[in-house]
């Protein structure tokens, strides 16, 4: 059952996880089994992959079911907590999939509050960090309302997940759904795809294979890091609380993409040179998440140093490039 550090709302017993095949899904549906909660994971694979949860296939409490959310969605029996996680996330995602990435945001954030109401079900969306654009306060808190530009490449993501969020306050002022709104900072750790075009599996893949490191304009835009275990941490506390957020969960620690893509380098032992490319259109220029609200109602802060959390992804990928190898050689 999931427990709250928090005043704990509700006993979870069974969860329904839209995007449960994905990276931050997957390890989602890994901590609610770990407390005894039943999972029902909705994914129809469009950035996710089975293979993210096949360990978790023998697991009694756990179902795994391809659907689109955008369709329909129908899950028979009592569900306690759905978490809606499905969306494409990453840019090079997104930017291919630009429709899909709205319709998720709209219409799977419509059907899957329609099945929170019908169950009596406590919501929790993920909502990103990107819904403050290219900010001009920093830190960014959850009083901020950002700077978007909705017909900017971006704006298929960020105005989806804004559009989301109005979405979800709509139906807990009006039809009385118990609802969370998260708002995610940067994640990483095991399971990113190498090839998803966010800057830390990028960067990884180029170091350990050799090649150059891409680093997008001259390096000095900011991001903060959180390790995926303090992230999912941060989410089933949300999960098991009453609030409505919206809440930042992410860790402060900021650094540069050129200090990141140096540290790669140091933590792969790589003798990849660094190459800088164009930075690409509305690229934000500062990250770091005002965690004070976190801290306060969920009793919630970052654990994993950066030093850690990157030791542990950097192992993970290196081991799982040498299993492809072994596997295809
Ligand atoms: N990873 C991060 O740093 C981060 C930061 C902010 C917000 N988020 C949010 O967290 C969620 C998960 O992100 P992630 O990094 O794990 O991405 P991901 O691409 O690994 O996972 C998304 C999952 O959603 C599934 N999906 C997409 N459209 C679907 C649909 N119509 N029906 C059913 N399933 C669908 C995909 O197949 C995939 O398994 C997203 O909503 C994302 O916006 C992530």
């Amino acid at each position: 059952m999931v427990h709250s550090a928090a005043r704990s709302a509700r006993e979870i017993r069974r969860a329904v996880v839209t995007g449960g095949a994905g990276f931050l899904g997957s390890h989602l549906c890994e901590q609610l089994l770990a407390r005894d909660v039943e999972v029902v994971c909705l994914d129809n694979f469009l950035t996710g992959s089975p293979e993210n949860v096949v360990h978790l296939m023998e697991h009694p409490g756990f179902r795994l079911v391809r659907c689109d959310v955008t369709d329909y969605v129908h899950v028979p029996g009592p569900v306690d907590l759905v978490l809606h996680f499905a969306s494409p996330a990453s840019p090079l995602d997104y930017l291919k999939m630009p429709v899909e990435t709205l319709k998720v945001g709209s219409l799977g954030t419509l059907h899957t509050l329609g099945l929170a109401k019908d169950k009596g079900a406590r919501y929790v969306l993920a909502s990103t960090s990107e819904v403050y654009g290219d900010p001009l306060v920093h830190p960014q808190p959850e009083d901020y309302w950002g700077n978007v530009n909705p017909v900017g490449p971006r704006g298929v993501y960020d105005e989806a997940k804004r559009f989301s969020e109005a979405l979800v306050t709509a139906y807990r002022s009006s039809r009385g759904i118990d609802t969370g709104i998260v708002r995610i900072f940067n994640t990483y750790g095991p399971r990113m795809r190498p090839d998803d075009g966010r800057a830390i599996p990028a960067f990884i893949g180029q170091a350990l294979s050799g090649r150059p490191l891409t680093v997008a304009g001259d390096g000095s835009q900011t991001r903060s890091i959180c390790y995926v275990d303090d992230t999912v941490r941060g989410i089933l506390e949300l999960a098991a609380s009453p609030h409505p957020g919206p809440v930042n969960i992410g860790n402060p620690d900021e650094l540069s993409m050129l200090r990141l893509a140096e540290w790669i380098v140091e933590l792969t032992g790589s003798s990849s040179p660094i190459e800088f490319i164009d930075l690409p259109v509305d690229d934000p220029k500062v990250r770091r998440p005002d965690t004070t609200r976190a801290e306060e109602l969920l009793a919630w802060r970052p654990s994993v140093p950066s030093a850690e959390g990157l030791r542990r992804t950097v192992d993970w990928f290196a081991a799982s490039r040498e299993l492809t190898a072994r596997q295809s050689g």
